[in-house]
């Protein structure tokens, strides 16, 4: 059975995750509200992506017999100044959602709860992998200077993107 601290920190990353999703949710509703619909597609994507992390941590608290709770959501923000700003946002984001990674992994050793630091580790990877896209994406925009025909190419190419989600992922 979780323990209750740890049980805690995972209700309220799954609200996190589902938040997240929101963001992205809203991003995209940004950019496709801009006829930047390949960029929108990506947003849409990566909202798919978080639903299925806040997912990930509502099984594994139902596998050790603990109570999944629903918090209320909060959105933050629904205006961006740019293509630039709005994905600078999205790496400060994945920033925060790194450092939460990182306190419940502390909570799971504090606790010696192996379980919970097994589960974390596939989190601990996603991490990486969403900092350092948001990260190229971010200098790729830097590069064709957030506007003009460079942003329509990009646009294009991030339009590809479909959620991904790893092999093997449970209800996924
Ligand atoms: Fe679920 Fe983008 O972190």
């Amino acid at each position: 059975m979780i323990k209750k601290q740890m049980l805690d920190e995972f209700n309220e990353q799954i609200k996190l995750e589902m938040e997240s999703a929101y963001l992205y949710l809203a991003m995209a509703a940004w950019f496709d509200g801009r006829s930047l619909n390949g960029m929108g597609a990506w947003m849409k994507a990566q909202a798919t992506e978080e639903m299925e992390h806040a997912m990930r941590f509502y099984d594994h608290i139902l596998d050790r017999d603990g109570k999944v709770v629903f918090e209320p959501l909060g959105i933050k923000k629904t205006e961006w100044d740019s293509p630039i700003n709005a994905f600078e946002d999205a790496l400060d984001h994945e920033r925060f959602i790194t450092s939460r990674i990182n306190h419940l992994l502390s909570v799971a050793q504090e606790h010696k709860d192996q379980a919970a630091h097994n589960f974390l580790e596939w989190f601990v990877n996603e991490q990486i992998e969403e900092e350092a896209t948001a990260s190229k994406i971010c200098d790729d925009l830097k590069l064709v200077g957030d506007s003009g025909y460079g942003v329509l190419m990009l646009d294009r190419e991030l339009g590809q993107r479909t959620a991904t989600p790893a092999s093997g992922e449970k209800g996924a």
